[in-house]
Order: C-alpha cells, then structure tokens, then sequence
C-alpha cells in the first residue's frame, strides 16, 4: 500500500484516550501447536466459546504501542520488537503460546499501513494507538490452559492519556498492593489492570490523575504509577527510577534511562525510591507509551502532600526528556540504533 490515503474526518487536535473502530484488525488463530497465517478482517466482534481461559482464569495479556506521524508524512513505529519480546514473557508466564517477535512487528505494520487513513497527522498531539493481545480460547472448564488462542491487534487514533497532556498532575498513593512480589507484576497480563480499576476510581473520585502504588511487602517504596513507571531527578542530576521485579518493565522508561544518560548526559539509577524520602527529588514523572511523561506536580501520602517542581509547571529536565523521546518518535531526531521502524519498510 503505497498510495497516500486521504485522512479520515476527525479533530485530531481534541481527542481524548478512547475506543474508536478503526477500518481493520489483525487477527491469527492458534491450534493444534501453531499458529495460522492471519488476516486482516474488517468486523470488530470476536466470537469464542464460553469456556474459553480468557473469560474465567485470566489467561489474557496485551501490549500498548503506537505509531507516529512524521513531519514528511511517513508513519513509523518506536521499537515495536521490544512490546513483542515482552508479550513472550507474559506468554510464558500464563503458559500460553507467544506470537513470534518478527511476525508480531511484521503484523502491526500491516494494520497500520491497512488504517492508514486514521493515522494522526504530524504536530496534531495525537498517534495511532495499537493494541495487541493474545487469549486463551476454546471449549474447556478445567483450571488449565487454553487448548486454543486468539492474537489479534487492533489500533485507533488517541490524543494525551491524562488531562493536560504536558501539565504536572497530582496522585495519590494506593492502600492497594498491584502485585505480590513474586507474582505476576512484570508481565502485561489482564488480571493486573483488573485488579487495578478499584485503586484507580478511589483516586479519581478524589480528584487525582491515578494512584501510585508501593511495593507490595513493605509499603515503604515506590513501584508504579497507575499503569506508567515512576521516574525521578535528584537535587544533583540523578535520574532515578524503582527497581522492583513486580514492576511492569516500560519500554519508555528504558528509553528514558538511555536517554537521560546518552543525550541529557546524567547519571542513572534504578534503585529503591522511599515514599517517606521524596525530598531528595526535585521532578518526578509517570512514563509509558500512552503517558508519555507526564509530569507529577505532588504526591499524597497519608500524612502529607509532596510537591516536586511545581504545581503548575514543568521541570526543566522533564522538559528536556520529554522534547528527546517525541523527537525521536515522531522522526525530528536520529534516536539509537534500532528504535525507529517504518511501516512501509
Ligand atoms: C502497569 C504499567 N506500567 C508501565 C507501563 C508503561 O510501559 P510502556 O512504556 O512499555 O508503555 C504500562 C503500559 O504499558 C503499564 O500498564
């Protein structure tokens, strides 16, 4: 598909962080010890039967990705192999067949390039959302896994995942534990975000953007920021973020981690990050592929509320990150080796 598509009728400007059928979706079916060829289907209903792993034990996971816009016109994906090594090891933590990496990316580029018309135009503050995900499916009622799966991936056209896009938001920390230490916090796996809307909706009906949860054996330290990974700066030029193996491993932060060391020249950490020792941080942020980074201005504990930069504004340093990491995916600069995938190539 190489002839330009004229764009679908949307406010690009305005959108918000919602479910929109786009025109078609992947789809690949698993049996009897592989998966078949897949094709890109126009319905967005599936149908399976009522047993099925995925309604009743969980056996679910997915990954979140997306694709930019570039200022020539050109849709390219950032690092999409990394979202399909990770849904292998959700796969292998839910004993459920893994998508192989190379089909997988190869997969998201054909829904792409096939919904091309409701990629984002460059500078509208939206991408193309994709969503992959993998299910157990089949006639079964036994707690065991799925004799069938389902990996489909589906996209649509998202504009900031919180209100304010680039403006700092307040959280607040969650009685709530996210995942036990041994469990299964480090996979996408749809048990977690279950799990979740709960802490979630105590902290919006409180008027904050999401919860922060802390580790689930000591209530003593950071691990996540609703569904984005936790950053941090230093007084001293230090970007820090949690190191935990509940922690759900963020290709942004990754990305992050690089970046502040390589681009902004820090120095980096992962390591504990003690809800009671903020004042050792002068930004905090959330980061993930539908976050981005979006600053914190405060966070609530029990007994107290921690501003960070600002309220109002952002931090120089978040700033900066922020400016790298969209440059690079929307193409206005050369990132690292192997992060930038055009859909077309
Ligand atoms: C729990 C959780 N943490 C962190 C992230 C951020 O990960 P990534 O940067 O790979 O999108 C996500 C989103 O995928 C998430 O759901």
């Amino acid at each position: 598909m190489t002839e330009k598509k004229e764009l679908v009728d949307l406010d690009w400007k305005n959108l918000g962080f919602s479910y929109m059928k786009t025109d078609y979706r992947f789809i690949s079916h698993w049996k009897e010890g592989s998966w078949d060829e897949g094709k890109l289907v126009t319905e967005n209903t599936v149908t399976i039967s009522e047993g099925s792993t995925a309604l009743h034990y969980g056996q679910s996971c997915f990954e979140g990705l997306k694709a930019y816009r570039t200022k020539d016109g050109r849709i390219q994906l950032f690092r999409p192999d990394e979202n399909a090594k990770r849904m292998e090891k959700s796969c292998e933590r839910l004993m459920m067949p893994a998508f192989p990496v190379e089909r997988f990316v190869d997969a998201v580029k054909q829904v792409v390039r096939a919904n091309e018309a409701w990629v984002p135009p460059y500078e509208s503050g939206s991408t193309l959302y994709i969503r992959p995900y993998l299910i157990g499916v089949g006639d079964n009622i036994g707690v065991k896994p799925a004799p069938e799966y389902i990996f489909s991936i589906f996209v649509m056209p998202v504009g900031p995942y919180f209100k304010g896009g680039l403006a700092p938001t307040n959280f607040v920390v969650s009685d709530y534990d996210r995942a036990a230490p041994h469990g299964t916090g480090a996979a996408k796996v749809g048990g977690n975000y279950a799990a979740s809307l709960l802490p979630g909706k105590l902290a919006t009906d409180r008027h904050f953007s999401d919860c922060i949860y802390l580790d689930p054996a000591t209530h003593t330290k950071i691990e996540e920021v609703g569904s984005a990974n936790f950053y941090a700066i230093t007084h001293d030029d230090v970007f820090v973020t949690p190191d935990s193996p509940s922690i759900l491993p963020s290709i942004t932060k990754y990305s992050l981690l690089h970046l502040a060391e390589h681009y902004l020249g820090l120095k980096v950490e992962e390591r504990d990050v003690y809800v009671d020792k903020l004042d050792e941080f002068k930004e905090a942020g959330a980061c993930g592929t539908a976050a981005v980074i979006s600053p914190i201005g405060g966070i609530q504990t029990k007994d107290d509320f921690h501003v960070f930069y600002s309220e109002t504004e952002v931090g120089p340093i978040t700033q900066k990150l922020y400016e790298t990491l969209t440059a690079i995916q929307f193409g206005d600069k050369e990132g690292p080796e192997g992060w930038i995938f055009d859909v077309n190539v």
